[in-house]
């Protein structure tokens, strides 16, 4: 290839990249970026096959996980971690994050809790560069009993050892998996609580607005509600294991992170949240 060729072809996808970054939020396809840098979609992505570490719609979507990680740190879902951990009984209280993220819901929030001696977790997350900036977050506040661990949160496999949990926290997943996933999911999680165990879930209330039917769904599956909390474009609640655990079983898969592009591309493009 010629130098100028190949000189070209990183510009092209450095600025395909600095675009993904500024318009994520909007309606972006490969064809869209490419006729917006004046070049062909076969271009563009010949472009991130030779300079990426993935493609354009990984890159995409990497964009708007990092957007949602940041909107989940809010302070709703952190309020309720917060209050499930001034209700925990004396002693120790083990917790469990799914789809982790950055962590930003539990770290932050352990940080300056008084019961931060206490907490035990573990943290599920699928992507490198997520779990390297939650492990050093955790390191940063002296959490050494917070395990980030690169693992697929969808099979209860990742959690043994690690159950039965005071804490699940399930915050920026709903919205990624389907509705028969949601019921699935939240039916075993007896299998991964502990007596009186505290669940936290996020879900966006886009039509179709499924939080009516998530809080049906933990009710039959034994949980009560603690609460609910509209905070738009989220509802954030908090359930309590109410009946006694299930055993833990391992091999069972919860659910299959579709993500929310492809299950509500509409909201996808609009809001660029879960
Ligand atoms: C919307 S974010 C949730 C962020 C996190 N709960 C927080 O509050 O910061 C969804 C996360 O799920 C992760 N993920 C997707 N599929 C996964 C899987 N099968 N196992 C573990 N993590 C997964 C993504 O990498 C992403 O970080």
């Amino acid at each position: 290839m010629r130098p100028g060729t190949l000189a070209e072809r990183r510009r092209l996808y450095v600025l395909a990249r600095l675009l993904v970054k500024r318009r994520y939020a909007q309606h972006l396809t490969l064809k869209i970026v490419a006729k917006t840098l004046t070049s062909s979609p076969r271009q563009l992505q010949r472009a991130y096959e030779q300079f990426g570490r993935g493609t354009f719609r990984d890159d995409l979507l990497a964009r708007r996980m990092i957007a949602a990680a940041e909107l989940m740190s809010k302070p709703s879902i952190q309020a309720q971690v917060r209050a499930a951990l001034d209700r925990s009984a004396p002693g120790s209280v083990q917790a469990i994050s799914m789809c982790a993220g950055q962590g930003h819901d539990l770290i932050g929030v352990l940080a300056g809790h008084p019961r931060r001696v206490d907490v035990t977790a573990r943290l599920v997350e699928l992507d490198e560069h997520n779990t390297l900036l939650a492990r050093s977050a955790a390191k940063e506040a002296g959490l050494g009993a917070v395990e980030v661990v690169a693992a697929d949160a969808s099979m209860t496999d990742a959690y043994e050892g690690a159950v039965p949990a005071d804490l699940v926290l399930l915050c920026g997943v709903f919205g990624n998996i389907s509705a028969e996933d949601i019921a699935n999911t939240v039916s075993h999680l007896p299998r991964l609580c502990a007596p009186h165990a505290t669940v936290i879930w996020t879900r966006h209330r886009h039509p179709p607005d499924l939080t009516p039917y998530i809080r049906e769904t933990f009710e039959r599956a034994g949980f009560g509600e603690l609460a609910f909390e509209d905070s738009p474009p989220f509802g954030v609640g908090a359930n309590r294991l109410l009946t006694p655990p299930l055993p833990f079983t391992s091999g069972l898969r919860l659910f299959e992170f579709i993500g929310y592009d492809v299950l509500q591309p509409d909201f996808h493009a609009s809001q660029g949240g879960t």
